[in-house]
């Protein structure tokens, strides 16, 4: 079989980044790729919850639900373009979404408040995980990935309060 030579493509991150500071940037670049993988799966879960909570907190949740998907979608398209940015290509497939992310899809049907119970594990993991990469990130001088996701995590530990006082639950000490 005749074969068939190997084409190298060049990558942004082979220009823009010396060698060291590549393998650098690949750190940042792998953990922004599970982020994405992430918030892809947060945003299908999210639709789920907004398509088929029920009961007498319908209303509230149903439109809560709306805001925090379409939010998990600009969150996924920033992160996706901060990995274009840093010389990373975003991955795509569906396949590739879930071997990666770290956020489970709903099991089962989970009630109105299961839901929210759901939603303030899942931002704690993302606080948890965005504040650890934004302190990787920072100290390899890349603050454009450390400022984008403190912010994300800000706001998603102020909702986590609100949800914790909508399910009538005390602040944590
Ligand atoms: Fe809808």
């Amino acid at each position: 079989m005749e074969r068939i030579p190997r084409i190298r493509l060049e990558r942004a991150s082979d220009r823009s980044f010396p060698s060291e500071e590549n393998r650098t940037m690949s750190e940042i670049r792998d953990g922004l790729q599970t982020l994405l993988a992430d918030y892809q799966v947060l945003y299908h879960k999210l639709r789920g919850f907004h398509w088929t909570v029920s009961g007498e907190l319908f209303f509230g949740l149903h439109a809560k639900f709306e805001e925090y998907y379409n939010d998990a979608a600009l969150k996924a398209d920033e992160v996706a373009e901060r990995i274009l940015a840093v010389g990373g290509m975003p991955h795509t497939g569906i396949r590739g979404v879930l071997e990666r992310a770290r956020v489970q899809e709903a099991a089962g049907s989970p009630d109105a408040k299961a839901m929210v119970r759901a939603i303030v594990a899942d931002f704690g993991a993302l606080v948890q995980n965005q504040r650890e990469l934004s302190g990787v990130a920072a100290g390899k001088g890349d603050a454009a990935t450390a400022n984008l996701l403190d912010g994300f995590a800000d706001g998603q530990e102020k909702e986590i309060w609100m949800l914790r006082a909508f399910l009538g639950e005390a602040p944590a000490g």
